[in-house]
C-alpha cells in the first residue's frame, strides 16, 4: 500500500509530483522519493518520513525536468530508510522504478542477478524488479518491462522511466491500483485519482494484466503485449470521497478491504501443496521458536483479542502452552519468565506504550521477543528480536478492523508452521488449514454482501441501551471484539462473555429489551451453545445469531440470523468478526456518530 505518481508534459514535474504525493499520504507514508529526467540523466531525491521532509529537501535544488516519477512508501520489505525508499534503480542507474505491492519471487530473481554479477543495495523486493528490467533492457523500455513482468509473481502497480528514453513512462498493474489521467499536452499515472484531481478529471482505470505507455500527447494501452483500447471517464467526486474510495467512512472502507488485506498477509507465505507456511521474518529464530516451552501473547484492546486467539491456536495446532496478557498488567506484575519463554507482541501501530513496555520487560528477563506488527519500522518492530508484518496498509479508522483479521491470520500461520515443525500437525491437517486460509478472502467477500441485511438489524436495535455478545472456544474472543467495536463507536454498553459463563451473572441483565449476539458457527461446541441460546430465549432476550447457512437448529431459536460461509473452526473467527464490525458500524451511523473519530479515543495510544 503506497502511492505512485508519474508526470510527463510541458510543465516542471517536481511540484506536480510533490503535490500528488501529498494527496496520497493517507495511503501511508514512511518514506518517499522521486526521480526526474533532466538532459538524459536522472535527478533523484529520497527521504524518510512525511512528504513535507522530501519537499524541504528538494527546495533550492535544481530538480528541473518535464518527466518524473514519485512514490510514498508503506514498507513491506526492509525498513523505511532512504536506500529502501523508491525509486529503485537498475544497475546502470538509468532506469528508475516505483512500485506498490509485493514481488513474491524477488529472492530467486535477486539470486539469479547476483550470479550475473549485479550488486544490490536495498532490502526491498522492488529492487529485484528494477534490476531485472535493466538486465533485460536492449534499447527499448517497453519490451524490457514486458519481459521482466512475465518473470514476476506477486502484486504490483509500477511506473518506470529510462533516462535515455525521455519521452515516456511505462506503467503496469497486477493486483495494486493504477490509473492514467489525461490532460492537455500532459499526462499522469497514479495509484489513485486523488493525486491528479487538481490537474484533470479524465481518468482511465487499469485492470490486472494491463500496461500503459504514456507520452505527453499519446497514451497507448496494452494487454499481453497487444494494443487494446480503453475508455476514459470524467470523475465527479470530491477529493475526500476519493480518499475514502467512495465509502462514507474510512472504517467502512477498511472493513471492505479485508479480502484484499488478508490476501496481502498471505502473499508468498502459503505453501498450498506442501501444507506449510513460510515466514521470512522469523527464519533466524525458528529453531528457538520450535523449542519454546511457553508463549505469552501481549497486546491491548483489539490486539489483545487477537492474542487470545493466538493462544488457542498455539495450544490447539502446535501443542505449545500459551497465555495472553494485557500488556499494561503484565509489566507491573513482576512476571515469572522461565527459560524457553517467547513473548509475542501484537500491535497494529507498533507504538502502543503499554505493549512496548511489556516487551521491554520480557526482554529484560531474557525472553525471546517476537512482533506481529502492521507498521514497518515502528518501535515494537524494531525492539523485538524478530517478527512478521501484517501488510494491511495504513489503518485510519480508529476502530481496528482489517488489522485484527490479519493479526489472527498471522497467529494461525505461525501456529501451523510450529505445529508442523514440532510434529504436532499431520501433513493432511496442515494442508487443510493452509488451503482453508487461502479461501478466506473470497468468503469474506461473500459476507460483505450482507451489508443491507445487517443494516436492517442495526436499524431495529440501534436504540438498545446494552448489548451482550456470547461465544465459546474460538468464538469467545470474537464476542469480546464484537462488543469492543460497538462500545468504541456507538457508545452503547456492550459486554462480551464466554457463553457458558453468562449463567453465572450476566443472565440477570436479560429481558425483552436486551439484544444478545451469539457466535454460532458449526464447530464442536455448537450443541452446547444451543443450550445457552435457549437460556436467553427463556428470559425473552432478543437472539441475533451469526451462524453457517442452512442451520435450522439455530434459525428456529433466533430472532435474527446472519449466515456466513463455513470454514475450519480455527479460522472461523476471521469470518465471524466481519458481521460484527459491520453491525457496530451501521449502529453508529444510525446514531449519527463520528465513526472514524470516536470521542475520547486515539488511533495510537502512546501514553501508559
Ligand atoms: C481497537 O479498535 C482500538 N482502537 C484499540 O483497542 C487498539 O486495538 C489498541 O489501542 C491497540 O493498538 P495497537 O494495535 O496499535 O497496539
Ligand atoms: N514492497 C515494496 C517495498 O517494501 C513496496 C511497498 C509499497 O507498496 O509501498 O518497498
Amino acid at each position: 500500500m503506497c502511492g505512485i505518481i508519474g508526470y510527463i508534459g510541458n510543465k516542471e514535474a517536481l511540484p506536480i509530483l510533490l503535490s500528488g504525493l501529498e494527496r496520497m499520504e493517507y495511503r501511508g507514508y514512511d518514506s518517499a522519493g522521486l526521480a526526474i529526467v533532466n538532459n538524459r540523466s536522472l535527478l533523484v531525491e529520497k527521504s524518510v518520513g512525511r512528504i513535507e521532509v522530501l519537499k524541504q529537501k528538494t527546495k533550492n535544488k535544481n530538480l528541473y525536468g518535464n518527466l518524473g516519477i514519485g512514490h510514498t512508501r508503506w514498507a513491506t520489505h526492509g525498513d523505511p530508510s532512504t536506500v529502501n525508499a523508491h525509486p529503485q534503480f537498475d544497475a546502470s542507474k538509468k532506469i528508475a522504478l516505483v512500485h506498490n505491492g509485493i514481488i513474491e519471487n524477488y529472492q530467486s530473481i535477486r539470486k539469479m542477478l547476483e550470479k550475473e554479477g549485479i550488486q544490490f543495495e536495498s532490502e526491498t523486493d522492488t529492487e529485484a524488479l528494477a534490476k531485472l528490467i535493466g538486465f533485460l533492457y536492449r534499447g527499448d523500455l517497453e519490451s524490457a518491462v514486458e519481459d521482466a513482468l512475465s518473470q514476476v509473481d506477486g502484486a504490483y502497480g509500477i511506473a518506470v522511466i529510462h533516462s535515455d528514453e525521455p519521452d515516456k513512462i511505462v506503467a503496469a498493474r497486477m493486483g495494486s491500483p493504477l490509473i492514467v489521467a489525461k490532460g492537455t499536452d500532459e499526462n499522469f499515472v497514479a495509484s489513485d485519482p486523488a493525486a491528479t484531481l487538481e490537474f484533470t478529471r479524465d481518468v482511465a482505470f487499469l485492470n490486472d494484466g494491463e500496461m500503459v505507455v504514456v507520452k505527453h500527447n499519446e497514451i497507448k494501452f496494452k494487454k499481453q503485449r497487444k494494443m487494446i483500447t480503453k475508455e476514459f471517464e470524467t470523475l465527479a467526486y470530491s477529493l475526500e470521497e476519493i480518499e475514502r474510495g467512495g465509502f462514507d467512512h474510512f472504517m467502512l472502507k477498511e472493513i471492505y478491504m479485508q479480502p484484499q488485506t488478508l490476501e496481502e498477509t498471505m502473499r508468498g507465505r502459503l505453501m498450498l501443496k506442501e501444507g506449510d507456511v513460510k515466514l521470512g521474518g522469523l527464519r533466524d529464530v525458528m529453531e528457538q521458536l520450535v523449542k519454546m516451552k511457553r508463549a505469552i501473547f501481549l497486546g491491548c484492546g483489539t490486539a489483545w483479542h487477537a492474542g487470545l486467539l493466538g493462544e488457542h491456536l498455539f495450544e490447539d495446532l502446535a501443542g505449545i502452552p500459551a497465555e495472553t496478557e494485557y500488556a499494561s498488567e503484565f509489566r507491573y506484575r513482576n512476571p515469572v519468565i522461565e527459560d524457553g519463554t517467547v513473548a509475542i507482541a501484537i500491535s497494529q501501530s507498533g507504538e502502543t506504550a503499554d505493549t512496548l513496555a511489556a516487551i521491554r520487560e520480557a526482554k529484560r528477563k531474557n525472553a525471546l521477543t517476537i512482533g506481529i506488527v502492521n507498521v514497518v519500522g515502528s518501535t515494537i518492530a524494531r525492539e523485538t528480536h524478530a517478527g512478521t508484518y501484517l501488510r494491511t496498509g495504513p489503518e485510519i479508522g480508529v476502530a481496528s478492523t482489517k488489522a485484527f483479521t490479519s493479526q489472527v491470520l498471522v497467529c494461525a500461520m505461525l501456529a501451523v508452521k510450529l505445529g508442523r515443525l514440532r510434529g504436532k500437525l499431520s501433513h493432511e491437517e496442515a494442508f487443510d488449514l493452509v488451503n482453508a486460509m487461502n479461501e478466506l478472502p473470497s468468503k469474506v467477500s461473500e459476507i460483505l454482501e450482507l451489508r443491507d441485511q445487517i443494516k436492517a438489524i442495526a436499524q431495529r436495535f440501534s436504540q438498545a441501551r446494552n448489548f451482550l455478545y456470547l461465544g465459546r472456544g474460538y468464538q469467545f474472543p470474537v464476542a469480546l471484539e464484537g462488543a469492543l467495536k460497538l462500545k468504541e463507536i456507538s457508545y452503547i454498553l456492550a459486554e462480551g462473555y464466554p457463553a457458558a459463563e453468562m449463567k453465572h451473572g450476566p443472565i440477570a441483565l436479560i429481558d425483552e429489551n436486551m439484544p444478545v449476539v451469539f457466535l454460532a458457527p458449526r464447530d464442536p461446541l455448537r450443541s452446547k451453545l444451543i443450550s445457552n441460546i435457549e437460556q436467553v430465549r427463556a428470559r425473552k432476550g432478543i437472539v441475533i445469531s451469526v451462524c453457517n447457512p442452512n442451520d435450522q437448529d439455530i434459525r428456529s431459536i433466533s430472532n435474527e440470523v446472519i449466515e456466513i460461509p463455513q470454514t475450519l473452526p480455527q479460522l472461523a473467527p476471521i469470518l465471524s468478526v466481519i458481521p460484527l464490525q459491520l453491525l457496530a458500524y451501521e449502529i453508529a451511523v444510525q446514531l449519527g456518530l463520528n465513526v472514524d473519530r470516536p470521542r475520547n479515543l486515539a488511533k495510537s495510544v502512546t501514553v501508559e
